[in-house]
């Protein structure tokens, strides 16, 4: 069997993506207590890199596996990762109104970080042994594709409207705006009016 993008299954894709946050993960805890000014605009990067990454990458797994996993494999299971998924969005708002060198950034970093590796932990773990315990091969490959089109609903870059200034971060946050946006767009429901 030839090996394309296009087969790959679900597990192997949400994988590739959570080794993707770890790799920024690990750069942003080689920056934790650095002032100079690179490292602080390195840091912002980072964030905003690592934040657009997890936001497609929850609102994806929200729309197009959990609903699965919730009707066929354990709606526990499902409610509980939505909630962490919901928690660390909240961390991500916090950052994204924090300016780098506001001296409780690197701990909100941390704690992004912390409660990431848990909830990838725990899908890694748990969810993704039973979705390949539960779906045929050809029903993953399919959600697979169906987590590729959300990813591909939301912009690559961060928010047209990220200036790296605090004043201006909190008018129109980027994590609520993205989120917002992707998951109308999934929805369906169009262009938002309010
Ligand atoms: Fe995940
Ligand atoms: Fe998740």
């Amino acid at each position: 069997m030839t090996e394309t993008d296009s087969q790959r299954d679900v597990v192997d894709l949400l994988s590739a993506d959570h080794r993707d946050f770890d790799r920024v993960f690990t750069q942003l805890e080689g920056l934790v207590g650095q002032s100079g000014p690179d490292a602080l605009r390195r840091k912002r990067e980072l964030v905003d890199e690592v934040t657009i990454g997890l936001v497609k990458h929850s609102v994806a797994e929200e729309t197009r596996v959990y609903p699965k996993v919730l009707e066929r494999v354990d709606r526990e299971e499902a409610e509980h990762s939505k909630h962490e998924h919901a928690e660390a969005e909240e961390t991500m708002k916090r950052l994204e109104r924090m300016d780098p060198d506001d001296p409780r950034f690197d701990g909100e970093v941390q704690t992004l970080i912390r409660e990431i590796r848990h909830h990838v932990e725990h899908e890694e773990s748990r969810m993704f042994t039973e979705l390949r315990a539960t779906f045929d091969r050809d029903e993953l490959v399919r959600m697979a594709e169906e987590v590729e089109r959300v990813k591909a609903l939301a912009p690559t870059r961060a928010h047209p409207m990220t200036p790296n200034e605090g004043a201006v971060r909190t008018v129109l946050g980027p994590v609520a705006s993205l989120l917002d946006h992707l998951r109308d767009a999934v929805s369906g429901r169009g262009k938002k009016t309010d």
